[in-house]
């Protein structure tokens, strides 16, 4: 079994040793509830490092006081069993006290990739993302940290932040896993009833029709109303369905000439989905 650090401490000793012994490692930060999107990162990282660690934090700051941070889904005892069965080094587990320490007042905000799309509905979501994600690193103090394309902008907020805070990590993407009908795996998943999850599919082919449009030269504009039309039509509230460049997440002046990254938030009944595919 992968060995438990409760404390950032432990952490750092475990992560000194390894260090001693020439070995590297690669971090998968997880909320747990995992699922084989989560284990593929895993896998990932067995192939990318010497030595691999998760870490399991349902991280209080990145939900807003409306959010389900109370009932997001918690299952250690299953957790570990996976993450045992796939031959995890070490998994940090902290309690929310040991990561948000009495008097704690410090926290770090992305502007750039991090304002918009996502902060448009969440405002204080990647602020929170970013500083438990900052604390993560330095308890663990990976080589390598991998997170899935499924969270795009969390993925470009992060990268952000490594560089800006000459953090010393590779951040490394990993392609989004799917359900055999499109949808992509989330833990959030088990919140749709039988009919949404019918109807939860409709947003990455959504987001597929409108990628084909642009690659052949439509009118993007039209594009994403057609996709947002989509989306209304069969039952989604929809948050935004945005065209951005894959690197900035900036607003496309030119097409033609940037990489493009098609983004998308919305609603069915009281699941929020995201989805986000290459153009
Ligand atoms: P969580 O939602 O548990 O996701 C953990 C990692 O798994 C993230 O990098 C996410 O992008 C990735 N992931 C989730 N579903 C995926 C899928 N279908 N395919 C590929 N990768 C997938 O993201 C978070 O936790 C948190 O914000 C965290 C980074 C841990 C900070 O609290």
């Amino acid at each position: 079994p992968p060995r438990i650090d409760r404390t950032a401490a432990d952490a750092q000793q475990r992560a000194a040793g390894w260090r001693m012994d020439r070995l590297t490692s690669a971090l998968v930060p997880t909320m747990g509830a995992l699922h084989e999107g989560h284990l593929a990162l895993v896998r990932a990282a067995r192939e990318r490092a010497d030595r691999v660690v998760v870490s399991i934090f349902v991280n209080p700051t990145q939900f807003a006081p409306t959010e389900d941070f109370a009932s997001y889904p918690r299952d250690h005892d299953t957790d570990l069993a996976k993450l045992a069965a796939l031959g995890v080094d070490a998994v940090f587990m902290p309690e929310t006290a040991e990561v948000y320490p009495p008097g704690f007042a410090t926290t770090i905000a992305v502007a750039g990739p991090g304002e918009g799309l996502e902060t448009d509905f969440r405002p204080t979501h990647f602020q929170g993302v970013a500083t438990v994600v900052a604390k993560l690193l330095l308890a663990t103090q990976p080589d390598i940290a991998i997170f899935g394309e499924k969270d795009y902008q969390q993925l470009m907020v992060i990268r952000r932040m490594v560089a800006d805070l000459t953090i010393p990590v590779r951040i490394d993407g990993f392609a989004t896993v799917r359900e055999s009908d499109g949808l992509a795996l989330s833990s959030r998943n088990a919140y749709l009833t039988p009919g949404e999850r019918e109807t939860a599919p409709v947003l990455h082919r959504a987001l597929q029709t409108a990628a084909q449009a642009i690659t052949t030269g439509g009118n993007p504009a039209q594009a994403l109303d057609a996709a947002r039309a989509a989306l209304a039509d069969a039952g989604f509230v929809v948050d935004y369905v945005e065209l951005r460049n894959a690197e900035t997440l900036d607003v496309v002046t030119n097409p033609a000439a940037e990489p493009l990254r098609l983004l998308a938030a919305a609603r069915l009944g009281k699941t929020r989905l995201i989805d986000n595919i290459a153009v």
